[in-house]
Order: structure tokens, then sequence, then C-alpha cells
């Protein structure tokens, strides 16, 4: 996730180019850049840092033009430097480019460009598009929206982006799939960013450009305009201008009250983006680009440790299950903190996998610097691109899911329980695991984000439910198997925002001790979807109901007898057992989300927490 602000019209634009960045900093913030247009010659100033920084820089050296384009930036190609900041020119000078999302065809395309000449001073897919922009241009003497939408006909992935050419001062162009562009119409002027937020103190009139479309503005005697076009067909269309009614705060969070629930509800886009260009079904395997130099050492692994804290360490208990399963490696997980000061066993045939949204956790990193003393093969699954974790392992896998804001951790979690599965099939690949059965796990991960929308369409009957039980002191979470860590996530979420005392154990425990907590006032949510342990999970909910205890029962669509029994069900599509857990988290944070809303706390900055704990 990248920030992207345009501005063309007849005051300097730095200042709202700026102010414009410092309101989409919640995209990303590891560096920053600026192009402004004056005279027909472009001043690019781009940094690694924060936009802080970037606006000292261009209030000190009196940047100045009516045209120009910034860019915060949140790496996902290229590590966060100067040189991979944005924006991006390319080799003659001729076109500025900012750019949100993932060119990912980027590197075939860099290779012809590279035969043709062209050199290449950053590890970005953007510089590529610029490149790419410029040959189409140059050798087929089209106007630079000609060669914008020639040169994005030849690309797949995701993009919002913004094109200058010095060739042609008064037109800036924009196009968008997948990333979002919204364009304000002020008078005579035009201003362009990633959300409303930047636009809505110049002007309320905005244009939403819709995927595969483009947009120009052109000046034409003296006058601004604007013009709309799909990319492939060419067709115009005429602009539709709506008028926002939105307050800033709300915008921010895209509409949602916080910023949790906007996370919550991004996940079916966050798991795209999780899994886009890394499925290959047609060899029933996955490709990770960052694993691929340790294809050797992978197949020599004879014992796998998971490691994180918190819910990073949850969403390993799903893997180890995945890991076993699909690929027969031992696996066992640890808490980062405690697996630092254990004594390895085999640890050269032993391979640790940390996984952390941050990037940053203390008692995670410890361990990895422990595993690697010990020469152990380190891997890495981490959101926060160039992060502390991301550097130190010696491959690894990026989430792709955005700047998670919200201290609880939600959109996170899920991409890094598919993830593992996805790893587990690589593996698994690696040791027997048949294409047939590969391809199969991976076509239902690519059904996840669509079965994700569906249970984000229970959210107003969870908020119910979340009504009903916001004032019990306590909770239980239970689940079996995959679902076990998934229950232990449950609870983790309800405590965390709620501060009701919430556990979760293996459902199978509960008989063991913790039962005798159980009374009238004292709610359990079972995981029970129609898997392997369905019959046993029927058999703890009858437990808990026998001893007068309420029970939330979290099953499979089309459960025809949970209603009976349970006094209030929530449902979840039905998809392979080890993807389960991934489906069941969705209605877990929503309970806990309006649960603590519901308590009048301030859920996105939970009392004594912090995002990323860089502590032991
Ligand atoms: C809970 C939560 C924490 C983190 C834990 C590890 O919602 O967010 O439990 O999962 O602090 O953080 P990372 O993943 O950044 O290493």
């Amino acid at each position: 996730m990248c920030g992207i602000v345009g501005y063309i019209g007849k005051r300097e634009a730095w200042p709202i180019l700026i102010k414009g960045l410092e309101r989409l900093e919640y995209r990303g913030y590891d560096s920053a850049g600026i192009a402004l247009m004056e005279s027909g010659a472009f001043s690019v100033y781009k940094k690694k840092g924060r936009v802080a920084e970037l606006s000292k820089f261009v209030k000190n050296n009196k940047l100045s033009g009516g045209v120009g384009i910034a860019h915060t930036r949140w790496a996902t190609h290229g590590v966060p430097s100067d040189r991979n900041a944005h924006p991006h020119v390319s080799n003659s000078g001729d076109i500025v480019i900012v750019h949100n999302g993932i060119i990912e065809n980027y590197l075939a395309i860099k290779k012809i460009l590279i035969n043709k000449g062209y050199k290449f001073k950053s590890d970005t897919d953007t510089e590529v598009l610029a490149n790419l922009i410029e040959d189409i241009k140059k050798n087929t003497k089209v106007s630079v929206e000609e060669a914008v939408r020639l040169a994005l006909a030849e690309v797949t992935g995701a993009y919002a982006i913004l094109v200058l050419s010095k060739d042609e001062p008064g037109t800036m162009v924009v196009a968008k799939v997948g990333s979002p562009a919204v364009i304000g119409v002020g008078k005579n002027e035009f201003f362009i960013a990633s959300d409303a937020t930047p636009i809505v103190e110049h002007t309320k009139k905005v244009v939403y450009l819709e995927d595969g479309e483009m947009a120009t503005i052109e000046t034409k005697k003296d006058k601004l305009t604007l013009k709309i076009k799909t990319i492939l067909s060419k067709k115009t269309k005429s602009p539709y201008i709506q008028t926002l009614k939105t307050k800033m705060e709300e915008l921010e969070k895209g509409g949602f009250p916080h910023f949790m629930l906007k996370e919550i509800f991004e996940q079916p886009e966050s798991l795209r983006n999780t899994i886009r260009g890394r499925i290959i079904l047609e060899k029933g395997n996955v490709k990770f680009g960052g694993l691929e130099k340790f294809s050797k050492e992978l197949q020599n692994l004879k014992h796998l440790v998971i490691t994180g804290m918190g819910t990073a360490r949850f969403t390993g208990l799903i893997g180890e299950y995945a890991f076993e399963e699909l690929s027969g490696i031992p696996t066992k997980v640890e808490y980062g903190s405690e697996f630092t000061y254990r004594k390895s066993a085999d640890a050269q045939h032993t391979g640790l996998i940390a996984i952390s949204q941050s990037g940053e956790t203390a008692d995670t990193l410890n361990a990895i610097k422990k595993a690697k003393q010990d020469k152990m093969l380190t891997l890495g699954i981490v959101n926060v691109i160039g992060s502390s974790i991301a550097r130190i392992v010696d491959a690894g896998i990026y989430n792709h899911v955005g700047p998670e804001t919200a201290v609880a951790s939600t959109k996170a979690s899920t991409s890094q329980a598919v993830l593992l599965v996805m790893l587990a099939v690589y593996l698994g690949r690696m040791r027997g695991l048949s294409k047939k059965s590969g391809e199969e796990i991976l076509k239902e991960i690519q059904k996840l984000p669509e079965l994700v929308e569906e249970v984000l369409k229970n959210a107003k009957s969870i908020q119910k439910i979340a009504e009903k039980y916001k004032k019990s002191p306590n909770f239980f979470f239970l689940g079996r198997k995959y679902c076990a860590g998934a229950a232990m996530e449950g609870a983790l979420k309800l405590k965390e925002c709620s501060y009701i005392h919430a556990e979760g154990c293996n459902a199978a425990e509960l008989k063991h001790g913790p039962i005798s907590l159980i009374d009238k006032n004292f709610p359990t949510l079972v995981i029970a979807p129609a898997d392997s342990m369905y019959e046993k999970n029927k058999t703890h909910i009858e437990e808990i109901k026998a001893r007068g205890g309420k029970v939330i029962a979290l099953v499979s669509s089309g459960n025809p007898e949970m209603k009976e029994i349970a006094d209030d069900v929530i449902y979840i599509p039905k998809t392979l057992e080890m993807l389960t857990p991934i489906l069941a988290f969705i209605p877990m944070q929503l309970l806990a989300y309006y649960i603590s809303v519901e308590r009048g706390n301030d859920v996105d900055k939970p009392r004594n927490l912090a995002k990323s704990v860089t502590v032991e």
C-alpha cells in the first residue's frame, strides 16, 4: 500500500501535495517523494523517511510549480531507500510517475527494456513502467495519454498511477486497476489522490475512477478539461461527479468508525493481495520468490519450529497441523521468548519460521538470532517490508496486506494463516504431496476472499450477539485440531479489546479442569465446523449445556441441528478443514470489536498495549 497525490492548476502545487501526503501517511511511510513541473522542466526530490522530512526539504529549497505528483511509500519491490522512493523518472527524463500497487510481470518487461539499452536505477516495478511508457511514446510517436494506455495494456497486476511528461507540460494522466484513485474537481484545477482525504479541503466534487479506467487532464486554451476512457477498449465516458458528504475523520478510516473495523472488512482484499501471483495451479504448487535460492536447504529440513508472539503464534498453531499433514515434517510451535532460551536439538536439520506483522517484535527477533547462532535456516513471514525481522532472516515471505493500524491484529492474522498453508503445500510438493492434492488445496485458497466476503455479510447478526453478551465477565473459546489455535486467537481478540477475561483452549481440555468454571454467566464460543472433529465438538457443546453454560456455536452453513442445541449460532461457509480457521477468525474479530464498542472502549488503541512490542 502506498499513497499518491497529484495537483494541476494555477496554485503552487507543493503545499497541496505535501499536505495530501500527510493525510495519506497511514498507507505507508517508509519513504516519500515529489515531482514538480515548472516551465517544462521537472524538479524531483525523494528520500527514505517520513513526509515531514520531504516537507522540510521542499520548503527550504523553495521548489515551485503548478503541476506536480507526490508519493508516500510502503515498500513492496525493493527495500525502503532513496533510490527506490517514488517518483520514478524514465531514462530520457521525459516521463515521471508515481504508483500504488504491484506490476506483476515487471521482470519480463524489464528484461526486454534492458535488451533495448534501458538502464535502471532502482529495484522497483514502477521504474519499469516509466520506461515502458517512454519506449512506446518514443517509438510510436503517440501522446503521453496513448503511451500510458498502450503500456498498461501490456502489464498485469494492480496499480493507481499518475504520469507526467516533459513534452506535454499541461497534461496529467491517471489510471487505475485494483488500487484506488479519486479525482477532485475544482475551479479550473484538479486534485488526484488515493482517497478523498487530501481533496476534501479543496473541493467536495469528486470522480471515483473505476477499475480499468484512465483519466486525462489537459490544458486547452488555459482551461483544464477532464476526460475518462477505458484502458483496453478506449471507450470514452463522461465523468460522474459526486458530492462528498462525509467528514474528514470518517474518510481517513474509509467511512468506518474505527481502523479495526476497516481492517476487518479489508480482508477479502488483503487476502487477494497475499495470494496474488503466488499460486501456480497447473503445477499444483506455490511460488515464493524469496525462497527460491534456498530450495536445497528446504528439501533437507527434518524439523520445523514456528515462532512468534500473541496472534502470530496462534496462527502458527494452524501452520503446525498443515506442515505435518502436507509435508510430513514434524513441527512444533514455540513462543519467541522461550525458544531463545531453549536448547536446540538437531539444529542443522531444523528450520525456524518466524511470524511477525510488524517485523520488530523483540522476542521473535531474539529467537531468530538464537536460531542463526545455532546455524538453523531462518524464514520469516512478515508484513512490514524492510523491518528488522525481514532483514535478518535468511529468506522470507511478505504478507502484502498494507499497514495494519489498529493495535489488535486482524488482516495480518488471516494472511499469516493462509501463507502457512501455502508454505505447507510448497514444502509438501518437495516431499511427495501430489500435484492433484496441491491443486485442490490451492483452488480452495483462491476462493477464500469470496468466502470471507460472505462471512462479513453476517456482521449485523454478530453485532446482535455482541449486544447480548457484552456484560459477561468471562468467556471461553474452544476448538479442536486446526481450530484450536483459532479459539486461542478468538479469546485474545476479545480480551485485548473488551477487557473481558477470556480463555482459549483445546475443547478436549475443558473437562480436565476448566469446565468447573462453567455456569450460566460464563459463555463459551465453540468453533464446530463440519470437519473431522464435528462430532467431538458437538459432545463438548452438550457437556457445557448440561452444566447450564451458554454456548455460541460457530458452525458451517447448512448445519441443521445446532440451532436446537446452542444458544446462538454463527454460520461460516464450508471450506477445507485446514482453511476453516481463517474463516472462523472473522466472526470472532467482529464479536470482539462490537462487544468492545458496546463497552465504550477505545478499540483501536486498547489500554496498556502497543502495536509493536520492541522490548523483551
Ligand atoms: C494481538 C496482537 C499481538 C501481536 C504480537 C506480535 O491482536 O496484535 O498479539 O500479534 O504482539 O506482533 P507482531 O506480529 O508484530 O510480531
